[in-house]
């Protein structure tokens, strides 16, 4: 009876350190595991190697600016757009000059070369999207692209697969409360396949 036990305290500890390890290896790893309808998506966080090590938290929270100062097109249009060298410039001809990355960002504006970013989040061609109709309606870019004030460089922090889109579009604020974003305008959004497939 005692050694049974004793097993079993074993078997605890052992499922506990084992079962520990591997959280902490998925977190590590940037894996992430989200309840999607009634099954779960496991997918990794992407976190592109960029050319300039742009840290979206000192320009967000730290100087203040809005997304839209530099991602213009944001409710205008398909795509809000990566700034131009220009809007960098307009600070960093005078702001940080000495530090490694801006001069890096001053190399390319004197080759006059635009920075070659990289991809974060990328849709099939076969799929159609447009952040005019999610901004105008008041959705969050959290709800997409999570929180860019603690991020340098963008993650792809969302598997951007069929079933997310249509999660959200079945019950658009049931999807917000449940990711503690304020609500939009619209409770639903159409779900029919030529919304996405034209
Ligand atoms: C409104 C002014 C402003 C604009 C526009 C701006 N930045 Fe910055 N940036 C700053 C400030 C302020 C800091 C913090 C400087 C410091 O820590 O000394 C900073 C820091 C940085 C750093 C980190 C430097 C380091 O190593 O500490 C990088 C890289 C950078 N910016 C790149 C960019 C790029 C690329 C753009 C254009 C897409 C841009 N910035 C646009 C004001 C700006
Ligand atoms: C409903 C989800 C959703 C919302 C809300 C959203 N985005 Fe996106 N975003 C996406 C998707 C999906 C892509 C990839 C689009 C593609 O490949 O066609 C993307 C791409 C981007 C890109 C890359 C554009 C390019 O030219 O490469 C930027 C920048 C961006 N989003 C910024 C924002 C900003 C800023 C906001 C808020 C004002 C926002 N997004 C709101 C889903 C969203
Ligand atoms: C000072 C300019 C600046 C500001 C302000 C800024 N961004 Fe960016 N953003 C960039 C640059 C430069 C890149 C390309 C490097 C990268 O991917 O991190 C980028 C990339 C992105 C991407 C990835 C694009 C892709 O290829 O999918 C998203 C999403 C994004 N930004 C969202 C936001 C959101 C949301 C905010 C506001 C909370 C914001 N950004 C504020 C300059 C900015
Ligand atoms: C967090 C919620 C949310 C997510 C995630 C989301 N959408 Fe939407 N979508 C909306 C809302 C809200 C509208 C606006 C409906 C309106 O204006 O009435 C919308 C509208 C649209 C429209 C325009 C519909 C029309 O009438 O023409 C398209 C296209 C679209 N979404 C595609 C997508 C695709 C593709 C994805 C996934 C990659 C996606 N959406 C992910 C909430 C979302
Ligand atoms: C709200 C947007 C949205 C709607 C509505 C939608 N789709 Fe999709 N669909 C996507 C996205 C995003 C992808 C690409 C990512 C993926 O494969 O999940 C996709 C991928 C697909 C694929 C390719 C799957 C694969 O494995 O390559 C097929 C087939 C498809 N959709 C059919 C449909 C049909 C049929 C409908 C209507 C019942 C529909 N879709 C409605 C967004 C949508």
């Amino acid at each position: 009876m005692r050694k049974g036990l004793g097993v079993l305290a074993v078997l605890g500890v052992v499922v506990f350190v084992v079962g520990g390890a591997l959280i902490y290896l998925f977190k590590s790893l940037g894996v992430k595991i989200e309840p999607l309808g009634d099954a779960f998506v496991v997918y990794r966080i992407e976190t592109p190697e960029q050319p300039i090590e742009f840290p979206h938290y000192k320009h967000v929270k730290d100087v203040g600016l809005q997304c839209t100062y530099c991602h213009a097109y944001a409710d205008k249009a398909v795509s809000p757009g990566i700034p131009p060298l220009e809007v960098c410039m307009g600070c960093h001809s005078v702001i940080a000059t000495d530090k490694p990355e801006i001069k890096k960002l001053t190399e390319y504006w004197n080759k006059k070369e635009p920075v070659p970013w990289k991809h974060v989040n990328k849709l099939p061609d076969f799929v159609f999207f447009t952040h005019k109709r999610h901004v105008k309606a008041g959705v969050d870019c959290k709800a997409c692209h999570g929180d860019l004030s603690t991020m340098t460089v963008a993650q792809r922090v969302k598997p951007l697969k069929m079933g997310w889109c249509l999660e959200c579009h079945k019950d658009v604020n049931g999807y917000l409360k449940a990711h503690g974003l304020p609500p939009a305008k619209v409770d639903r959004a159409p779900t029919d396949c030529w919304t996405c497939h034209k």
